[in-house]
């Protein structure tokens, strides 16, 4: 039989319809002779849908028609399985569509990949492609990223940190901290979002007190960074798990000298027309990376151990910027479900996208027997044995 396996992509984040470009891309690339496929979409309002004309790219341009057409649902446990029911229930035949063995997140940014689907698949009891609750919502604040890789002596750009209410609160000292700690230029960010959303530099006072306003209105949690001036961006993936990780040859990203911005990324510079259509693919890059053997394996090293640090599983891009005055190499973010799942990194790399989405089913299928074999309850019940008496509290 084949095995069942859900894309689930769109989603309540920024970066919705990079998501739908993703997980169509990856759901073309799987093998139909090992898997059958069901596309779970999540409209930005959260409303879970499947349906055939899903499948098709042209059609989420009139996305209330798409929608219109497309069978609302809810996944809900049944014993050992997950079936994807019919939302409502229908009055009159069944509800049952389908039923899941493994769920295959392609969402980036918010709900998607900072653990908050992976927490909710947990409690499905069902098996999942990529990382797990803890790893994803580590990778996706900026701020808990650095503290673990500093801990862990990985090499993190220096940076101040706080809250929005507490800048707000005494701004001065913030300022003070940063000036003293960082000078100027600094970069500032929202410390949860993806894709440049909120994020500037500030060459002075008034630029930073503007950046963190602007911040402010994306996240409660900022982080101020020091700018690397002339740097390069260079980006590379990795596929395993905590057991075995491999690195893909490293990617270039050229940037002008302004930060990208989430329409340059994504409409290849025009910023109007063309939307998303193109993906990550439309972002100038050069493959392999131009920065000598040497180089390229220490981004490699880093990358791995980055990615085995937070627990990581299935396939991340960790960014890297290299500061081209000192030659040190630091590491920027991890994506734990990166643009177009980074394929274009492990087709030279000798690895085909067919064979990169078969790595990932099976690298969640390997987890899921694994946690099989860990006990998470015990059998015995206290209350039973009357060992537990009401009056004298739970813990002995
Ligand atoms: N400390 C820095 N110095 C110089 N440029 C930076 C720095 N941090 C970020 N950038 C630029 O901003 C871009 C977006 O920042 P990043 O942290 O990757 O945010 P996002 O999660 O939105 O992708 C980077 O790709 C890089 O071009
Ligand atoms: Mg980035």
């Amino acid at each position: 039989m084949k095995t069942r396996v859900a894309v689930i992509y769109g989603g309540m984040s920024v970066e919705h319809e990079v998501s739908v470009i993703s997980a169509l891309q990856a759901i073309q690339n799987m093998d139909k002779e090992k898997y059958e496929i069901i596309p779970l979409y999540i409209s930005k309002d959260g409303t879970w849908y499947t349906g055939d004309a899903m499948l098709d790219i042209e059609e989420y341009k009139n996305l209330s028609a798409l929608l219109g057409k497309s069978q609302k649902i809810q996944l809900t446990r049944n014993g050992n399985q997950v079936i994807v029911n019919k939302e409502p229930r229908p009055k009159f035949g069944k509800a049952y569509i389908n039923e899941i063995d493994v769920a295959f997140p392609v969402i980036h940014g918010t709900f998607g990949e900072d653990g908050v689907l992976q927490g909710y698949l947990e409690l499905l009891g069902l098996p999942y492609v990529g990382c797990d609750v803890l790893s994803s919502s580590t990778g996706m604040d900026k701020v808990i990223m650095k503290h673990v890789y500093r801990e862990a002596g990985i090499p993190v750009l220096d940076y101040v940190w706080f809250y929005s209410s507490q800048w707000n609160h005494d701004q001065e000292a913030w300022v003070k901290k940063i000036e003293d700690s960082l000078g100027y230029p600094v970069i500032v960010k929202p410390a949860n979002l993806g894709s440049s959303v909120g994020i500037s530099k500030a060459a002075n006072l008034d630029e930073l007190e503007e950046a963190i306003e602007l911040a402010s209105t994306f996240a409660a949690k900022i982080v101020v960074e020091k700018m690397v001036q002339n740097m390069t961006e260079v980006n590379c993936s990795v596929l395993g798990d905590y057991e075995s990780a491999d690195a893909s040859v490293c990617e270039q990203v050229l940037g002008n000298d302004e930060i990208l911005s989430y329409e340059d990324k994504y409409a290849g510079g025009s910023g109007k027309s063309g939307g998303a259509s193109k993906g990550m693919e439309s972002t100038n890059r050069i493959i392999p990376a131009e920065i000598g053997g040497d180089k390229t394996k220490e981004v490699q090293e880093i990358a791995v151990k980055a990615f085995q640090v937070l627990g990581c599983s299935g396939v991340s891009r960790i960014d890297f910027l290299i500061d081209n005055d000192t030659n040190k190499v630091y590491i920027n973010e991890i994506n734990t479900i990166p643009g177009s799942l980074s394929f274009y990194l492990w087709e030279p790399t000798g690895k085909p996208y067919q064979q990169l989405a078969d790595d990932l089913i099976q690298l969640a299928l390997k987890r899921a027997r694994e946690r099989e074999s860990l006990m998470f309850s015990i059998d015995s019940n206290l209350f039973s044995l009357g060992k537990l008496s009401g009056g004298k509290g739970a813990k002995k």
